[in-house]
């Protein structure tokens, strides 16, 4: 028998033992393992309303271009950006990406190495532990306090002098709630110059509270910040992976440096362009997801046998008294995908979406029907 040949090559050990994002599940899996037609998702915190008018007609008007290269210059998405995202923020200080995620591989990619570390403080969005990984760097644990609140003294003990990042997230997935103003001015007057924080903001337009924390000031008087946004929440582009982050000009321009030539492709800049310029979809689904948000908290803390958190975000955390897994796999069986959140750090919980009136409502008529 031939020798394998693959026990020849060199993987890089950290690389193999990289864990593998898994999402919410997807419709058609759901449809296809339990033959039901009527699914409703409200799993990934997407934005349930249909794709813009505006946005399709442009993708329909760009699709007869694609023998072309894309622009290689994103110019000028990132001068709409400073334009939509104003707070005295300039194009230059824009960095695009292949969504969130991609703006987050990215920064790992600029900021780690073997050896160093990065502190992370779950429950949170998985990604970041991975993406440490993938830079064989090691993820530093600085948990929440119960109430989900940062540890901010936790993060300041974590600092070594290999701490190269500190991620933070606000409105933070999966709990939902903020981090203050207070606690990120604590932060920034006590964390080592060296050290970049990496503020994940992608829920940020949801956000009604006014304590939390403003962290683009921060930027403009010159602090190591990364501010991440994304176009999979509230432009309802998470199909076409788009995000971008906000940061000084020259720590952007670093972390434009490892990008791939023609990196986001010509139907994702067409439609960041049309979604950009449809104000109108931009405050319907602000307007929509935070009123659908407060009827739906409201709701749940009316049901016995789970407990609601409050949220800022477009999904809503909530502990049930039974089992979480069997929860959300009885609530899949009747076509109702949420999400149980043991890969978030938190296992015994779960996370439902804001989707759409009617789809709120038929998850309150099942979960009280199985709770
Ligand atoms: C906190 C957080 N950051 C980043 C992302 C990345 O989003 P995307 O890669 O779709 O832009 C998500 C997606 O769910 C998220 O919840």
């Amino acid at each position: 028998m031939v020798e394998k040949l693959e026990n020849h090559l060199q993987f890089k050990q950290y690389l193999l033992e990289s864990p593998i994002y898994k999402g919410g599940n997807p419709i058609q899996m759901i449809r296809d393992q339990y033959g039901i037609e009527e699914i409703t998702k409200l799993a990934s915190n997407e934005n349930p309303l249909p794709t813009s008018p505006k946005v399709i007609e442009a993708l329909q008007n760009a699709v007869s271009n694609l023998n072309r290269y894309p622009s290689n210059d994103d110019e000028s998405l990132r001068e709409q950006l400073a334009n939509y995202v104003q707070k005295g923020v300039h194009k230059d200080q824009f960095f695009t990406a292949n969504g969130g995620c991609d703006v987050l591989a990215l920064i790992a990619q600029g900021f780690l190495s073997e050896g160093d570390e990065a502190i992370v403080c779950p429950p949170t969005f998985p990604i970041y532990d991975i993406t440490i990984k993938q830079m064989g760097a090691k993820s530093v644990h600085a948990a929440r306090k119960s109430d989900f609140s940062y540890d901010i003294d936790a993060i300041l003990t974590a600092v070594t002098p290999k701490t190269r990042l500190v991620y933070l997230c606000s409105p933070n997935n999966p709990t939902g709630n903020v981090l203050t103003q207070a606690e990120f001015d604590y932060l920034m007057d006590r964390l080592p110059s060296y050290v970049v924080v990496v503020a994940d903001e992608v829920y940020w337009q949801f956000n009604t509270n006014e304590v939390m924390a403003d962290s683009l000031a921060y930027v403009n008087q010159g602090y190591p910040i990364i501010v991440v946004h994304s176009f999979s929440k509230l432009f309802g582009l998470a199909g076409l992976r788009l995000g971008y982050a906000i940061s000084t000009p020259q720590i952007a321009d670093y972390l434009s440096r490892g990008k791939r030539p023609f990196h986001i492709n010509h139907l994702t800049l067409t439609a960041a362009n049309a979604a950009l310029n449809d104000r109108e979809m931009i405050e319907n689904v602000t307007a929509v997801t935070i009123e659908e948000r407060t009827k739906l908290v409201h709701a749940m803390s009316k049901l016995e046998g789970l407990t609601v958190f409050p949220s800022e975000s477009n999904f809503i955390l909530f502990k049930p008294e039974q089992d979480s897994v069997q929860l959300s796999e009885k609530l899949q069986q009747e076509g109702m995908i949420i999400r149980e959140l043991s890969r978030f750090y938190l296992p015994g919980y779960c996370r439902v979406s804001v989707g759409l009136p009617e789809e709120n409502e038929r998850f309150l008529q099942l979960i009280q029907k199985l709770l």
